[in-house]
């Protein structure tokens, strides 16, 4: 194949998401909708990837990476015809094809653009515009063919006739174009439209006229080339992004068992044999291991969890957890956290950037915060850790084997030895050496209550 030079038009506003957020930030399944376009095209291994940026251009640039991109500014948006003139400056000389995108169609795969650089290369085109037949064509470009098929123009939604109108092959917004002879044919078009915009789109047109010869690469996929312009089109864009990530992990081997009510980020790993309950959700660079059973309604994000780890109506961020861990139900793993092998932490607990090593329970409505959790420590009902004196945080340790009680507060910072047993209700502020027994609280008193019976009479 030629050089190729990618440009994905990225300048726009995006009225109709009427957003604070540029359009192209906006995210399907945890990434925005321009990455998955920028994903799509690395895979071509252009000799550059140009993002014409405008509207909010500063937002944009700081919220998206990738080897070989680099940034063109378009001060007004003046039309997508407009946006493809300032790459001009950067490629005039050059000779080769450019492969535009609208970094609003985040479902279009790299083996499609392939396909549509091989054609355009192989016909000689001067232009080749990618389209597909749409049930439902309205807001797209249209396809105009002469009667005997040849491309003529594309026609906006806007400024077509009835018989446009029904037209139902439309511009997918991507196209192939030839350097250095575009540069000249941008400079024709006029923004004599209604939205008095300078539109690609002419350049077919203007081709046309000077006879050089333009195509369309007719698709099967109308899904594939979905512009995401408004909140329902962008709904629409991730059901069909999820159903793909939940397929390609079926195929793997994990069990989803309702693929309607299950969320999980691309770039999450699942290992076989785990199930996924409805109401999960797996967020960013998550990793489970296989025989996990993860949920109902159980989040994951940024986190790890081992082999045949179980976590139901959890909350875990940032975490870590063992192996054949039992999480939930109703439990909050907060970021920092490391729980090793074993370990079980559940009903209405929160556990805080603290370890708990192999085989220690915190089973019951207990706070864990700054602690480290030695081997088999069990934590009774009710207790928690006091780790934020109103200005700083301290730590709690507590030693291998030690039984900590119901409702104890542990004052840190505090240092709880190996094989210590702590009395229900204390409240510990001083450490305890390994192999105590640890009471704080006030001794029990029984006293005798004077107990007036008072008799009322009637009559
Ligand atoms: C565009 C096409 C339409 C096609 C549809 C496919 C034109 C005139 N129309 O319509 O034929 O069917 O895409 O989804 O191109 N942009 C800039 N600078 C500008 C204006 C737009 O960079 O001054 C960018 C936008 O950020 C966007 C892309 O160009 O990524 C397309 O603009 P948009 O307004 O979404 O065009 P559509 O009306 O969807
Ligand atoms: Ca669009």
């Amino acid at each position: 194949m030629k050089n190729i030079a990618v440009v994905v038009l990225a300048a726009g506003e995006g009225t109709r998401m009427k957003s604070e957020l540029p359009k192209v930030l906006h995210e399907v399944c945890g990434k925005p909708m321009i990455s998955w376009v920028l994903e799509s095209v690395q895979g071509l291994k252009p000799r550059d990837i140009f993002v014409v940026v405008g509207h909010k251009s500063q937002v944009v640039r700081e919220n998206i990476s990738g080897d070989g991109i680099s940034f063109i500014e378009q001060k007004k948006q003046l039309g997508s015809g407009h946006a493809l003139m300032q790459v001009e400056k950067r490629l005039s000389g050059w000779h080769g094809s450019i492969l535009v995108l609208c970094a609003d169609t985040p479902l279009i795969k790299a083996d499609t653009l392939a396909a549509l650089l091989k054609f355009h290369c192989g016909e000689d085109n001067a232009a080749t515009v990618l389209s597909v037949t749409n049930e439902n064509p309205f807001g797209y470009g249209r396809i105009v063919r002469s009667p005997l098929g040849q491309v003529e123009k594309i026609v906006e939604e806007k400024d077509a006739s009835p018989d446009v109108r029904r037209i139902k092959e439309i511009n997918s917004g991507i196209y192939c174009f030839e350097s250095p002879a575009v540069w000249g044919t941008l400079k024709k078009i006029k923004p004599e439209n209604i939205k008095r915009e300078y539109y690609l789109t002419d350049a077919l047109d203007i081709l046309n006229s000077l006879g050089k010869k333009t195509g369309a690469f007719l698709i099967k996929d109308a899904g594939e080339v979905l512009g995401v312009n408004s909140r329902a089109e962008l709904a629409v864009a991730e059901k069909v992004k999820r159903a793909e990530i939940l397929e390609r992990l079926m195929v793997s081997g994990v069990t989803i068992v309702d693929p309607r009510n299950t969320y999980i980020s691309v770039d999450a790993r699942i290992g076989r044999d785990s199930i996924i309950y409805p109401g999960t959700i797996v967020e960013g660079k998550s990793e489970i291991g296989s025989g996990c059973r993860i949920g109902p309604f159980t989040f994951v994000s940024d986190s790890e969890l081992g082999n045949g780890v179980e976590a139901r109506s959890a909350y875990i961020y940032g975490s870590k957890v063992g192996d054949g861990a039992k999480i939930g139900p109703f439990t909050h793993i907060r970021p920092g956290t490391v729980i090793k092998t074993n370990v079980r932490v559940g009903n209405f607990s929160e556990v805080k950037n603290s370890v708990l090593d192999e085989g220690s329970k915190v089973n019951h409505l207990s706070y864990i915060g700054d602690a480290t959790l030695g081997k088999k420590v069990n934590v009774g009902a009710g207790t928690i850790t006091c780790n934020y004196d109103g200005f700083k945080k301290h730590r709690t340790v507590i030693g291998d084997r030690s039984f900590i009680g119901s409702n104890v507060n542990l004052v840190a910072p505090v240092t709880v030895g190996r094989d210590v047993v702590i009395g229900a209700g204390s409240t510990i502020t001083e450490d305890i050496p390994s192999k105590s027994l640890a009471i704080a609280r006030a001794r029990q008193v029984n006293k005798k209550r004077k107990i007036v019976i008072s008799v009322s009479h009637k009559g």
